[in-house]
């Protein structure tokens, strides 16, 4: 009898951690959590998920937090300012200690490279609770709030408006891609997507049917589309550029006007929190079109589902009541 290899441990450090079938596979399982939110219990012990904050969080501290106790385990929630890696801390030594007393890390902070610096360290999942580069499990919420309102993924048209630079801009495009989404990324000159996440999302798109398209033409960008998306013109840890930003964004507003030229019925997104007035107009926001409130509730049951399948190794479980 052959001794079994250790399970490899898996991350989502990014939205393409997941492939096409695995994505599809998490928000099935997320749909079934959402409909039966206590039947799965992969963290019944408990065991404990540390989750570590080095920037604010609303959505995503208490989402976690109640999706880990729901899954029968015991968050654990550490802000930067309380904790030694908030003094300088390795992070290498900070991946160390944790892996012998957590299941798994949940961690939104700067940059990109200190998560993957976490999760080449430790020896459980890691996942990004938000970076400076990608916010992918807001984006795995966004896709379950699509498909619940448009039925389907694929050959749907998302365009996202506003700072094609950021976090979300980066994650939308990844994340539909995965999905065989048309994404449209509608940004001013000096904010367009970082070249290196454009040309993977591209790679992505061959292979599911997706397209990209980055445009500075917001009028066109809109024009048919069955989801408005945008974000904050100024994301944390931009605050001294805020001034500066307002100006060259002004045009990509998600307002009645871009919601005219949609398609009948498309849903408008935000990850919030939100300007009223700034990146999106109150009449759209607080609108019939406006999906933002299930797409925050969406955040627990994605990021469980995506723990889930996480902690089992890359397997989602068949939909259903375990147990
Ligand atoms: N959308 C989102 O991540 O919200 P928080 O910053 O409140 O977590
Ligand atoms: N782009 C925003 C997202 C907030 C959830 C930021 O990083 O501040």
């Amino acid at each position: 009898m052959t001794t079994p290899s250790p399970r490899q441990v898996r991350h989502f450090l990014r939205d393409d951690d997941l492939t096409s079938a695995e994505q599809a596979a998490v928000l099935d399982l997320a749909d079934a959590m959402k409909r039966d939110p206590y039947a799965y219990r992969p963290l019944e012990g408990p065991r404990t998920v540390a989750l570590l904050f080095d920037k604010p969080s609303t959505r995503t501290r208490v989402s976690f937090a109640v999706g880990v106790s729901e899954l029968g385990g015991h968050p654990l929630v550490i802000d930067a300012q309380g904790s030694q890696l908030g003094r300088g801390e390795p992070v290498e030594d900070t991946a160390r200690v944790l892996e012998r007393q957590v299941a798994a890390v949940v961690w939104r902070t700067f940059a990109q490279a200190r998560l993957e610096t976490m999760a080449a360290a430790g020896g459980v999942p890691v996942v990004n609770a938000l970076t400076d580069t990608y916010h992918p499990c807001q984006v795995l919420a966004d896709l379950q709030t699509v498909r619940e309102r448009k039925g389907s993924l694929a050959g749907t048209t998302l365009t996202y408006f506003g700072d094609g630079a950021n976090n979300m801009a980066h994650s939308y495009l990844l994340g539909c891609a995965l999905a065989g989404m048309h994404v449209r990324i509608a940004a001013p000159d000096g904010y367009r997507p970082e070249a290196g996440v454009l040309s993977r999302a591209e790679d992505i798109a061959r292979g599911t049917g997706a397209s990209i398209t980055v445009t500075g033409d917001a009028a066109a960008a809109a024009d048919g589309a069955d989801v408005l998306a945008t974000d904050v013109w100024t994301s944390m840890g931009q605050e001294d550029q805020a001034d500066q930003r307002a100006a060259p964004f002004r045009d990509y507003a998600v307002d009645e006007r871009a919601l005219a030229a949609a398609a009948p019925g498309a849903i408008v997104l935000h990850c919030l929190p939100a300007h009223r007035g700034e990146e999106i107009a109150a009449s759209v926001i607080d609108g019939p079109n406006s999906a933002v409130w299930d797409q925050a509730e969406n955040r627990r049951h994605a990021q469980k589902a995506l723990l889930h399948f996480l902690l089992a190794g890359g397997t989602a479980p068949a939909a259903g009541r375990e147990g």
